[in-house]
């Protein structure tokens, strides 16, 4: 048996497949130091009394044929027939870390092509490749990637959402049956990020063990965790097709997403590093290597209002703030004066740019910035001139009443024409303006999407990523910017063809540290668009002070979604403030290893990031309602160097003082704030020091630097 186990190993974690007669994971958990294949032999199942005589493994494409029981990760047929494959493994290549696995089923006429790959950052990375050897056509139901966790992850955490309320982390202890989360809104969704993690019970930032998986699609998917009745344990993941909507032609192949996996044993920390990590090394491709530049995008500070002469006054005061990308928002096109209408017609709207868009673009230049634009290809208003001629381009199904969201519909991309359109459209957008950067917006969900009357969900997914793809290489030097609505479209497969995330329409700075804290159990601080908003939140309308607004932004790819040219004094000093502090730590805060630190009061969120040679860190805590107790507790901070002394720095608080205004919270403040001092790294690991007490809605930030 021997012959046949495999080890695929990181130096955080390993996997262990035994390939014959047909494929299992057999193990996946902590780097083993002294493994020999020989081991595998131990880990032989008995067969229990009650049920079938044989074993049963959970395979690598968990077929239902091999005694599962549970969730299979096949499901088709050909008209009712070959409706119960079991692949036998053929061939199998291995190099260094990568995996192949081809597998068969000559009953039912099928192949299987499994890729497993370890990156060095410990996370793993699954698909599945089925292609039918027969004529008649194999109707696929379902298709997933199936991997097996150790029993005592009996614990799960998923994200639920909204729009303006994106990543909202929930968590349940799973004994038995399974715990399933789908999605059919024919985009990524604010609703179902696609996203699972399990892990011991009560894992939390910095303990335990944790097994998160991430489905990179931007489409319907389903996920979930399974417990089999006799105690076994996986977690599945797919792209959900809608009925009739994948059927296999002879020779064709149907690829599953990419399923990325992090064991961590240090908590959701390590996940989440390792997931950065392998995000900065293998998905995001900037196209060089600047610094993020300092967004201000239009959009909360003038809407639909546009004036060529006061965007440029804006321009004006954005790079008096140090603003590095002026970005113009939605209402630059032919008749989109509200959000009823012109969806479609991609000209430049000459009534409020008789000049065309260049001079705004050329003096955003003058002054030093980067020049972005916003558009929504995939879109299409009911009022426009495009669906005046061409009402069949619409993604829909004949005969029904097709739906409106926002007041607009969805284009067919499917539709050759349509695709050309866009390509053409966007080209002359793209090639005839001095851009940088675009933002995409996606602001409908996929209702009865249809192609020649069948369902067309995947189809328009494939066909958004190769529109990208066409103007990403068209325009290699353009960076893109994912957006639906805000965080509506955010995952790793959407990643390997953008560069930003708008993570939500919320720029409430209370309401951005839980979604920014949920975004980031995924992805690292670079890509996830942060914006310092009105001090009136336009999405809440509760009232922030710009300390609260502008630390809060920081840990991200800074911007500002404000009009600067009506903001007062006070407001303006804050954001110039801020966008220098970024300036400042943005080297660290978008290239070190980022931490969240476990809190006891559930009212303190703390988290920061540590530079990659240990020299410097930034840690930011967050008050978010009425602390539990009258005293914070010390703030411990992991990933320093243990051996090494840091000097600690206040670098910006609310109003803390002891006497007079604002002061009513403590009579003594913690004595590192008031005079100089050091401390090794190792103390702050394991007591922390302490912390002001803080008022709800206030947050102070820290720096570290070694001595
Ligand atoms: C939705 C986006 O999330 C907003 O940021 C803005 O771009 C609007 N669309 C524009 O219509």
């Amino acid at each position: 048996m021997s012959d046949f186990i495999l080890r695929l190993q990181s130096a955080v974690t390993d996997v262990v497949i035994k390939t014959h007669p047909f494929a299992e994971i057999i193990y996946w958990g902590p780097h083993l130091s002294h493994f020999s294949s020989q081991d595998a032999a131990c880990l032989t199942r008995p067969v229990a009394n009650g049920r079938l005589d044989v074993d049963s493994p959970v395979t690598l494409m968990a077929e239902l044929g091999h005694g599962l029981f549970g969730a299979p990760g096949i499901e088709g047929h050909r008209q009712g027939l070959d409706a119960s494959p079991i692949f036998t493994t053929i061939k199998v290549e291995q190099n260094e870390q990568n995996l192949t696995i081809f597998s068969e089923d000559k009953h039912a006429g099928l192949r299987l092509c499994s890729e497993i790959q370890l990156d060095s950052s410990g996370v793993l990375n699954v698909r599945h490749g089925l292609t039918n050897l027969r004529e008649q056509p194999w109707q696929v139901d379902r298709f997933a990637v199936t991997l097996p966790v150790a029993e005592r992850a009996r614990e799960v955490m998923a994200f639920h959402g909204r729009w303006i309320r994106e990543f909202q982390p929930h968590r349940l202890i799973l004994e038995h049956d399974s715990f399933v989360l789908e999605n059919r809104r024919g985009r990524t969704s604010h609703e179902h990020f696609p996203a699972m993690i399990t892990g011991s019970q009560t894992f939390s930032e910095m303990q335990g063990e944790v097994w998160g998986v991430h489905l990179g699609w931007s489409g319907n998917h389903r996920l979930r965790a399974e417990v089999k009745t006799d105690g076994r344990r996986y977690l599945q993941a797919e792209a959900l097709y809608l009925p009739g909507e994948i059927a296999l032609a002879e020779g064709e192949t149907l690829w599953t997403p990419n399923l990325y996996g992090s064991y961590s044993a240090q908590g959701l920390n390590g996940m989440s590093q390792q997931f950065h990590r392998y995000l900065r090394e293998q998905i995001i491709h900037f196209p060089d290597n600047k610094p993020r530049p300092v967004h201000l995008n239009t959009w909360e500070g003038i809407y639909f209002d546009h004036d060529p002469q006061y965007i440029m006054q804006m321009a004006d005061e954005a790079a008096q703030l140090g603003v590095e990308r002026f970005i113009i928002d939605d209402g630059w096109f032919k008749g989109r004066n509200d959000d009823w209408a012109a969806l479609g017609d991609w000209y430049l709207d000459e009534k409020k740019y008789p000049n065309g868009l260049m001079p705004v673009i050329e003096h955003v230049k003058s002054l030093g910035m980067e020049f972005g634009i916003w558009v929504e290809p995939e879109m299409i208003n009911p009022d426009s001139d495009l669906y005046r001629s061409h009402p069949d381009w619409v993604l829909a199904m004949p005969g029904y009443e097709t739906l409106t969201g926002r007041h607009q519909y969805v284009l067919n991309l499917n539709i050759p024409q349509v695709f050309d359109y866009l390509l053409e459209r966007m080209s002359w957008l793209l090639g005839e303006h001095l851009v940088d950067y675009v933002k995409w917006d996606m602001n409908r969900e996929l209702v009865q999407p249809g192609y020649n009357g069948k369902a067309a969900a995947d189809a328009q997914t494939r066909q958004f990523y190769r529109l990208l793809d066409t103007l990403v290489a068209r325009f290699p030097h353009i960076e893109f910017e994912s957006c639906a609505s805000g965080g509506g479209r955010i995952d790793y497969e959407v990643l390997k063809r953008s560069h930003r995330f708008w993570a939500s329409d919320n720029n409430d700075a209370l309401e951005r540290n839980i979604i920014q804290r949920g975004m980031s159990y995924f992805f690292p601080p670079e890509v996830m668009g942060s914006h310092i908003g009105n001090r009136y939140c336009h999405a809440t309308f509760r009232q922030h002070s710009i300390t609260f607004r502008g630390l809060t932004a920081l840990f991200g790819h800074m911007g500002l979604e404000i009009d600067p040219v009506s903001a007062d004094q006070q407001e303006r000093e804050g954001y110039r403030k801020y966008t220098a502090l970024h300036k400042q730590w943005r080297d660290v805060i978008h290239h070190g290893v980022q931490w969240r630190v476990d809190m006891p009061d559930a009212t303190t969120l703390a988290h920061g990031v540590v530079s990659q040679d240990k020299c410097q860190a930034i840690f930011l805590v967050s008050q978010l309602a009425m602390p539990d107790y009258s005293l914070m507790a010390p703030l411990r901070i992991s990933g320093l160097e243990p051996s090494a002394r840091y000097q600690l720095t206040l670098l910006d608080h609310p109003n803390i003082q002891i006497t007079g205004e604002g002061g009513h919270t403590m009579r003594k403040l913690p004595e590192w704030m008031t005079t100089s001092q050091t401390v090794s790294g190792e103390w702050l690991q394991q007591a922390g020091l302490s912390l002001p007490i803080l008022d709800p809605e206030s947050a102070i930030l820290i720096g570290l630097q070694r001595v």
